[in-house]
């Protein structure tokens, strides 16, 4: 029996290859984001329209988001730092895009050189030529669980940007937990404290997995009501502009939670760990997922 659903935003295409040392081409991204829709995610969110001076990687974002074919009822959603990467964005054919801000001065600063009153003026005019155009926005905060120049950061400071971006017109505030320092309890008294500003179905979490706590942090939010978690196939990933950080949590080990919990995502997993294990295979490197290395190992058991 079913017991709820949780949408799945799926971040590898954007979150992971932002960060990969090696230069992925332009037709295994695309190949990449459309075997992630095929196999029954809800979202894939498809490159970033940011300057390829601060991040080389997405450099080809008009090409990658023109080339996909789309699969109706699937988002592709692409970051947006200012009305520049929106008109480029919308230009390019998107129907959804991302603002991102974070809870830290320093963080801001760093990753999007401005700061967070800035990122604000920044943003707003992007969310209104967004509504005008019925193009969906989503917004995201970066150290929502701690900052890797500040430290911890107040809950009420992310729940006070959770507001503001919601208040902008973003549908969903994803908090993300940019460095993975976050544990459960941490995680709890900041969704709460976000959930008092805006709607917890409107809040999506976006954990990255560094210290291993990823899945617990997605557990503790499930059991506040938040239904959709940012992830990213195989664990792909980090932030250029946070050293040290490791990929989001890996979506096959997502999913085989909310397979354990009777929790519906509309993903097949089994698709799952062929990408996982493609694209992996592709940049040389190994798949982060326990899930995913569990599943491909007991297959080549049974292969004869
Ligand atoms: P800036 O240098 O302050 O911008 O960068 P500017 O307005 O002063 O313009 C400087 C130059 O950049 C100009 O070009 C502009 O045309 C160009 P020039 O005249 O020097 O040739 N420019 C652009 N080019 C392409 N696309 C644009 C754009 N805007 C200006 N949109 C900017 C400000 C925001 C552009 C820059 O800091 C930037 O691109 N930052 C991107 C950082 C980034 O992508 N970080 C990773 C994503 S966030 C993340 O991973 C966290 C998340 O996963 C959640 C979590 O885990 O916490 C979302
Ligand atoms: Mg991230």
């Amino acid at each position: 029996m079913s017991k709820g659903k949780v949408r799945i935003v799926e971040v590898g295409p954007r979150d992971g290859l932002q960060n990969e040392p090696r230069e992925v081409p332009t037709a295994v991204k695309i190949e990449l984001i459309e075997r992630l829709a095929d196999c029954g995610l809800a979202a894939v969110e498809a490159t970033a329209f940011v300057s390829p001076k601060w991040v080389p990687q997405m450099a080809d974002h008009t090409e990658v988001l023109e080339g996909i074919r789309r699969k109706p009822g699937v988002a592709y959603p692409v970051l947006t730092p200012n009305l520049k990467g929106f008109e480029a964005a919308r230009a390019a054919g998107a129907s959804e895009v991302a603002i991102f801000g974070a809870a830290s001065e320093t963080f801001s600063r760093r990753n999007i050189n401005c700061s967070i009153a800035e990122s604000l003026e920044r943003f707003r005019p992007v969310a209104e030529a967004a509504a005008t155009s019925g193009i969906k926005v989503r917004g995201y905060i970066s150290c929502a669980l701690g900052c890797p120049y500040e430290g911890s950061i107040a809950p009420e400071k992310v729940a006070e940007l959770a507001a503001a971006l919601h208040d902008m017109g973003c549908y969903e505030v994803s908090l993300g937990d940019t460095i993975g320092v976050g544990t459960p309890g941490k995680t709890r008294a900041m969704i709460e404290a976000c959930a008092q500003r805006v709607p917890i179905g409107r809040l999506a979490g976006h954990y990255h997995d560094t210290y291993g706590q990823a899945l617990a942090n997605i557990y503790a939010s499930l059991e506040l009501g938040v239904a959709t978690f940012d992830a990213s196939v195989a664990g792909l990933g980090g932030c250029p502009y946070a050293a040290g950080a490791s990929g989001n949590v890996a979506t096959e080990d997502v999913i085989y939670m909310m397979n354990g919990l009777g929790i519906e995502t509309g993903v097949d997993l089994d698709k799952l760990v062929d990408i996982g294990e493609w694209i992996c295979g592709l940049l040389g490197r190994e798949p982060s997922s326990k899930a995913g290395k569990a599943i491909a190992a007991k297959r080549k058991v049974k292969a004869p």
